[in-house]
């Protein structure tokens, strides 16, 4: 809703710009007119300072390290709920009424299977391909098998592909994972809870019973919580991008599992741990303190820093306490890699370097020894968080197919290239 009015300056024409007031947070300046008023464009490669839709889904204060999920604190949401309450609440804004929650519960328990040909389809990769790259080919492939859910101007059909895809990430997942190690899948059970139903199809083996470890499932639902969504980042702007020109939901949510996987991104979990393995003792901090502060050094501390967050990252504060946790529960008493982060961290945050820059942990930093002691390898981590994230794709690309002011996504840029020039015949060419 427009708040008031702003001008503009441009050369000698001054532009009349409508300024928009959210519930909360940072206004914006509506520029959707500038260029037929002008002729020029805005100029922000990295959408620093680009609201590129208005979404009631999730809000960050980067400043005073605050994430809510629909108005909820993430702390309240990972002390008190479920991950599929968050699912819930994602998707239709509110917590549900037991009764809700229950019969979502149901729904998505009863979606787990996956197409039995999809087991051919995993037979085409090598055993040695990264889990991430199995992902964005499995979740991508779910349109070649469930095309009555793929018309998303269907709202039924959009409610379809939306539960599917919650209930099968954990399932392909555990597939990318078991195959991967040469183990055969596991199939989900309907008497388990949906953390627990993943960590059996990921742990159990024909030859024994399995038995999930309660700690460790309540433990990974958490980690689930904290990754569920997180506004309008990298990947979740490509589910939004891709989703603009009306491709069906499977090859969307492929898409942002496609973005999710670079180091500066998602994958940085991975490159968080294999950063503290490399680094290996606390007497290589300095070294690796300088290499980070130094301009000619393409090195970063991984699970450090973040667009948004100039404090704190709440999530890496549930993170920590959570490796804790599920170091304790498993006996493990002192983890090198933990006895690295943490100085890591406590070195990074009196350094003036980081303290200026407003560089703190972010959800990444932890989360990989956490996760390796659960068993899952370096290269799951990032399976992980886009099972997780799968959810928030998925209510950001529906709030904006129902968005009546949505049109396809379509950026400008500025043309620094060579102007218009005749072709030059072969013979002429020097
Ligand atoms: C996620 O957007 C989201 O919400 C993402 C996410 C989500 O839930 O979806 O929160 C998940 O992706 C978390 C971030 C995971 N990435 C990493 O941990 C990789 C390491 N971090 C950086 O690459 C970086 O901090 C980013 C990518 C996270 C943010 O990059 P920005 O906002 O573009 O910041 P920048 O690269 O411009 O850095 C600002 C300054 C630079 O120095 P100057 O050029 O100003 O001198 O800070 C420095 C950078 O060199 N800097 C770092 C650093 N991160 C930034 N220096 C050392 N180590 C780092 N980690």
């Amino acid at each position: 809703m427009t708040a008031h009015m702003t001008t503009l300056k441009v050369g000698d024409q001054v532009v009349d710009l409508p300024v928009k007031e959210g519930a909360i947070g940072p206004a914006v300046v509506d520029i959707g007119k500038l260029y037929g008023q002008t002729g020029m464009f805005t100029y922000d490669p990295g959408f620093t300072s680009t609201a590129s839709c208005e979404s009631k889904i999730t809000y960050i204060d980067g400043d005073e390290g605050v994430l809510l999920y629909r108005g909820y604190p993430i702390e309240q949401l990972a002390e008190h709920g479920d991950f599929l309450e968050t699912c819930y609440l994602l998707l239709y804004g509110e917590l549900p009424t037991p009764t809700q929650k229950s019969d979502f519960d149901y729904r998505v328990t009863r979606h787990t299977m996956v197409h039995e040909q999809m087991m051919r389809f995993f037979q085409g990769f090598r055993r040695d391909a990264h889990p991430m790259a199995v992902m964005v080919a499995s979740v991508g492939a779910l349109s070649a098998f469930y095309h009555d859910s793929t018309d998303i101007s269907d709202p039924y059909q959009r409610m379809v592909a939306s539960m599917r895809m919650i209930a099968k990430m954990p399932t392909l997942a555990s597939m990318a994972f078991k195959y991967s190690i040469g183990q055969p899948f596991v199939y989900p059970k309907n008497d388990l809870d949906y953390t627990s139903n993943f960590l059996r199809m990921c742990f159990a083996v024909p030859c024994e019973e399995y038995k999930v470890n309660p700690v460790l499932s309540r433990a990974l639902d958490r980690i689930f919580i904290l990754h569920a969504d997180h506004e309008q980042n990298a990947s979740t702007s490509t589910v939004r991008l891709a989703g603009s020109s009306g491709a069906n939901p499977f090859a969307c949510i492929a898409a942002g599992i496609a973005c999710l996987w670079g180091p500066a991104h998602g994958g940085a979990n991975e490159a968080a741990l294999q950063m503290l393995q490399e680094i290996g003792s606390v007497d290589n901090i300095p070294k690796y303190i300088a290499k980070a502060k130094d301009k000619n050094d393409p090195f970063r501390l991984m699970g450090f820093g973040h667009r948004v967050y100039k404090n704190y990252d709440p999530r890496a504060k549930i993170m920590q306490k959570t490796c804790h946790e599920v170091l304790n529960e498993l006996g493990i008493k002192d983890d090198p890699l933990l006895d690295v982060a943490v100085e890591l961290e406590r070195i990074a945050l009196s350094d003036s370097y980081f303290i200026e820059k407003k560089l703190y942990p972010n959800i990444d930093f932890y989360s990989g020894i956490t996760l390796k002691a659960m068993g899952f390898p370096t290269d799951m981590f990032t399976v992980l968080f886009a099972l997780a994230r799968t959810v928030g794709w998925i209510a950001q690309w529906k709030e904006m197919i129902e968005d009546p002011s949505q049109r396809i996504g379509r950026p400008r840029q500025l043309y620094t290239g060579e102007p218009a020039r005749d072709y030059v015949p072969m013979a002429q060419r020097r």
